[in-house]
């Protein structure tokens, strides 16, 4: 069966292990299956929702598609293209804003977590955020979602929007209800300094993340001073549940290797950190630096990045606006 693939990608700088192990490696993996029809967005309408300075924000547009092709994402396979140039996202994001609830968007826990304690001086966009995130997913037909544990609820919020849009319009099947595709294990890849906290693109400390853009000695260097506790490598995941920095790197071991987490207890059970440690470290930096030095070259071929974003720009234009002049006809307009 074909599945419709649509997925995005905040451009707000420093993407790291997290967005690649829970987004971007199974981009490529969904990309290079010949059935499936692949559109991946830089969001950068989402990133202006907190403040951003214009001149980073152009470099971090063109560092986002660098990093889907550096990663694999072929771009003669699926579209690529950034958020703003298709005004059929906001368009729709603003009619659909008048059929989702208040009541909805307070339950959303991003929401909360990042306009913190002062939730007035948090901007609008923020506050209505996930409406603009279904409207790009609704746009594309999109079949199947593939995003972090993060965006959960997110989705939950776009499947209930596409139903109360159908039924308010008497629109049968007009918006299609998308499914969520969250990688079981690796879904939350936690900080290397916390391992209760997600690895965030904000975190101010630099160490608690792996770069996409790090060398070979900043990840040995990230992993040696990753938070870790006393005792030798548990036997079993049971053993885990009360050392979550354990819990993450074994974690990332196995999803690197394609393991899964008990084929990677199995090989270390009994063993010190240090030994661990060396072995992620080495394979974090095959996996990696040929990533990195990829991002490196294509930054420097401007011309490159842009035409991909322009040839995105115009086959995702061709359905999004087709599909917003149908929403129109049925709201009324
Ligand atoms: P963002 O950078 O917020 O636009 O996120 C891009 C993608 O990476 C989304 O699908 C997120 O769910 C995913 N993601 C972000 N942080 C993590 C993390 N720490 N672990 C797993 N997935 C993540
Ligand atoms: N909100 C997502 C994030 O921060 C990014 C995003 C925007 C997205 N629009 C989307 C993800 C549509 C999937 C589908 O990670």
């Amino acid at each position: 069966m074909t599945k419709k693939i649509f997925s995005g990608v905040q451009p707000t700088g420093n993407l790291h292990l997290g967005n690649y192990l829970g987004a971007i490696k199974n981009f490529v993996e969904l990309n290079n299956d010949k059935e499936n029809e692949c559109i991946f967005c830089v969001v950068d309408l989402h990133a202006i929702t907190v403040k951003q300075d214009p001149k980073e924000l152009r470099n971090n547009i063109r560092e986002t598609v660098a990093t889907f092709i550096a990663s694999g994402i072929n771009p003669e396979k699926s579209i690529i293209f950034n958020q703003s140039k298709v005004s059929a996202h906001a368009e729709a994001a603003w009619i659909l804003s008048c059929v989702a609830k208040m009541g909805w968007l307070n339950r959303m826990t991003q929401f909360k977590e990042k306009a913190g304690k002062d939730k007035e001086k948090a901007s609008i966009g923020l506050y209505s955020y996930p409406i603009l995130m279904a409207a790009d997913i609704l746009l594309y037909d999109a079949s199947h979602v593939p995003v972090g544990e993060d965006q959960k609820q997110h989705l939950e919020l776009c499947r209930d929007i596409a139903q109360k849009f159908n039924n308010d319009f008497e629109a049968e099947n007009f918006l299609k209800v998308p499914e969520p595709l969250i990688q079981k294990e690796f879904s939350r890849i936690m900080s290397l300094k916390d391992g209760k906290k997600k690895m965030s693109k904000s975190e101010i400390s630099d160490l608690s993340r792996i770069n996409l853009t790090d060398d070979k000695d900043s990840i040995i260097n990230k992993i040696k001073k990753a938070k870790t506790d006393v005792s030798p490598l548990p036997s079993n995941i049971k053993d885990l549940e009360k050392r979550p920095e354990a819990k993450n790197l074994l974690r990332i071991f196995s999803s690197l290797n394609n393991l899964s987490l008990e084929e990677t207890i199995k090989i270390f059970e009994g063993k010190n950190f240090s030994e661990f440690k060396e072995k992620l470290s080495q394979v974090l930096s095959e996996k990696l630096e040929p990533i990195s030095k990829e991002i490196t070259k294509l930054m420097n071929e401007k011309d490159f990045l842009d035409k991909i974003l322009l040839d995105g720009y115009k086959k995702a234009n061709d359905i999004a606006s087709d599909k917003v002049k149908k929403m129109h006809e049925i709201v009324g307009f």
